[in-house]
């Protein structure tokens, strides 16, 4: 397996960018010092890197992100720089200060490709409750019925939904030391809720959770020579935290989903998701506007409630495409929630699943 350390690079160091880094100051403080930068890498002459900021500071996100890049953008031999901002938002057990995530030391690009999985999707959004669970699940019902093979994977380390949504149970065979994922309507399944518990994980910290997702990944049999996963859909948590920044480094993702509902301020957190993945190289496959007006059952009369057009703008913005517009569905829900395929009114999905592979 080959695997990226950023401190064999021959001209441009890990420490050479934490160096320059320290030379951004907040406050009189240096960011480094302050433990706000992590998961440093220098991969050839493209550098990326997280930066963990204060819920109090959140306002001065872009000014911070601006003088970060422009710092590393000095550095002789450096020709790309990924910022990616998050906010913390945990608090230490006396609901006080803002905890910060402690720094990774060394940050690993794995780009090896997952074992019998062709293709690697990755479900996003900006804000949460915006629909990638239901997304990712009717997709890959839809996926399975166009004749593919699908494995699914909760990422959303902090609030898993798929063993709700596909009513999944029990715990997962291990088997020589490999997890065996869980098979539901043909599906393979995998969630950090079928591991612990769905309430345990929510008290976990960065490095917990990416070594969660790490597993998940690499330890599971999701595919076999003989049974390749045509597609891994991998449910995320919303917005672009560790999870994200960790996903894109451990496997090749092929590109991104990003969800929205179609009002402006979803948008422009829903444009922070789709420009973190095009920091880092993914491409985004399109957009999905989810909870697209709500069409009134005696008279089929469409009703905008949540305001209309935000998906094409985001798909015009980002230079992708709007794969499918998904109204408001009770029947859509219940099915969701209560983890049953649902077949009547699956058509949206069958169209977007056409687009994407
Ligand atoms: N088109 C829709 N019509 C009706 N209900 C929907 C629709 N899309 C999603 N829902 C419902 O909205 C709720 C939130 O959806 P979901 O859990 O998929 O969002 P999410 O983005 O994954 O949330 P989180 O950020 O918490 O992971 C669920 O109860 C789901 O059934
Ligand atoms: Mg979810």
């Amino acid at each position: 397996m080959k695997n990226w350390f950023s401190t064999k690079t021959a001209s441009l160091t890990e420490g050479d960018i934490v160096k320059t880094l320290s030379d951004v100051a907040i406050d009189g403080k240096d960011i480094v010092s302050l433990g706000m930068v992590s998961a440093v890498s220098v991969k050839g002459d493209k550098v990326s890197f997280l930066v963990t900021i204060s819920q109090q500071d959140v306002s001065r996100l872009a000014w911070l992100e601006s003088a970060c890049e422009k710092a590393v953008r000095t550095l002789d031999g450096v020709k790309s720089v990924s910022v990616v901002m998050t906010a913390e938002t945990k608090t230490d057990e006396k609901g006080g200060t803002p905890m910060r995530p402690p720094p990774i030391k060394k940050a690993i690009w794995n780009t090896e490709p997952l074992p019998h999985v062709k293709k690697i999707i990755a479900v996003a959004s900006g804000k949460g409750g915006v629909g990638k669970s239901t997304t990712s699940v009717n997709l890959a019902h839809a996926l399975t019925k166009a004749g593919k093979r699908v494995g699914l994977l909760d990422a959303d380390i902090y609030g898993p939904s798929l063993p709700r949504m596909m009513h999944l149970e029990g715990k997962p065979e291990v088997v020589e030391g490999r997890i065996i994922p869980i098979g539901a309507y043909g599906i393979a399944c995998m969630s950090i809720g079928l591991l612990v518990g769905e309430e345990s994980a929510i008290i976990w910290r960065g490095p917990q959770a990416t070594k969660a997702l790490a597993q998940m990944l690499r330890d599971v049999n999701w595919g076999t020579a003989d049974t390749p996963l045509d597609v891994l859909l991998i449910d995320m948590p919303p917005g672009t935290g560790d999870i994200h920044l960790s996903l894109v480094q451990q496997v090749p993702v092929n590109g991104a989903i990003i969800v929205t509902t179609p009002q402006e301020v979803a948008l422009a957190d829903a444009r922070k998701s789709a420009d973190m993945f095009k920091k880092v190289n993914v491409p985004i496959l399109g957009i999905i506007e989810n909870m697209s007006g709500f069409a009134e059952p005696s008279t089929g009369k469409i009703h905008a409630i949540f305001g209309e057009g935000g998906g094409k703008k985001l798909a015009e913005s980002s230079g992708s495409q709007l794969l499918g517009q998904v109204p408001i569905d009770i029947t859509l829900r219940e099915a969701s929630d209560n983890g049953i395929r649902y077949e009547d009114r699956a058509k949206i999905y069958e169209s977007i699943a056409k687009l994407i592979l």
